[in-house]
């Protein structure tokens, strides 16, 4: 079962699939928010199968690794999505590096919402699933993603070409520089 989290601006939980299925539309079918991703969903039905079948996929993992809905609790709305995974080989097999990631709809752009977001899946991943380093991917045109990475103190890593069958910019954050920063308050 994947937890719930919260901060004073963010209700971060697990995405339920029918009820959430129009509001994440406005995130996995718009094509500006898809374009370094993947092509957009082409319907709400089909979102809420996309939210259904990587539900059943976390589940069966079992791992602690998830994908959740971003609430902004002050307008009671799904703004994003964030999550935590193993990221895939060029093959699409599950590797033993996890990412973190962030999708939000256009409207939410440019306030920190990703960030914030990223912080808590950082400290999910270090604090309770005791992970030695988080990776975060982005093609390199990605700049607003690779700015988030940075804004999160994450090192970078260069370019790879060992994910997702892509040549991606590599970011990571190590359990020790995490843990010196938290405590420094850095
Ligand atoms: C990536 C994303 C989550 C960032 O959202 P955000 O936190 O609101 O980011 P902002 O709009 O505040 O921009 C973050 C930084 O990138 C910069 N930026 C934004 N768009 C940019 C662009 N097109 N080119 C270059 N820099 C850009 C901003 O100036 C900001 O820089 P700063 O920290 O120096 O101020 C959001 O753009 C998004 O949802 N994109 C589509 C989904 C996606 O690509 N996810 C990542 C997959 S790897």
């Amino acid at each position: 079962m994947n937890p719930t989290f919260e901060t004073d601006r963010l209700l971060i939980r697990p995405w339920q699939p029918e009820q959430d299925a129009a509001p994440a539309f406005a995130i996995y079918g718009d094509p500006e928010v898809m374009h370094f991703i993947r092509p957009p969903e082409p319907s709400i039905a089909a979102v809420q199968q996309y939210l259904e079948t990587i539900r059943t996929q976390y589940a069966a993992l079992n791992n602690g690794t998830g994908s959740w809905a971003i609430i902004d609790k002050s307008i009671g709305e799904i703004v994003g999505g964030v999550l935590l995974k193993q990221l895939p080989d060029n093959n699409n097999n599950p590797t033993q590096d996890y990412e973190v990631g962030w999708h939000l709809r256009r409207t939410a752009w440019g306030q920190g919402y990703a960030t914030e977001a990223g912080q808590v899946a950082l400290t999910y991943g270090f604090d309770q699933l005791k992970l030695p380093v988080i990776y975060a991917v982005a093609i390199p045109e990605n700049q607003a993603s690779i700015r988030v990475m940075q804004r999160l103190r994450m090192q970078p890593g260069g370019r790879v070409f060992c994910y997702y069958n892509e040549e991606l910019e590599l970011y990571y954050l190590n359990a020790a520089d995490f843990y010196f920063h938290r405590t420094s308050g850095n």
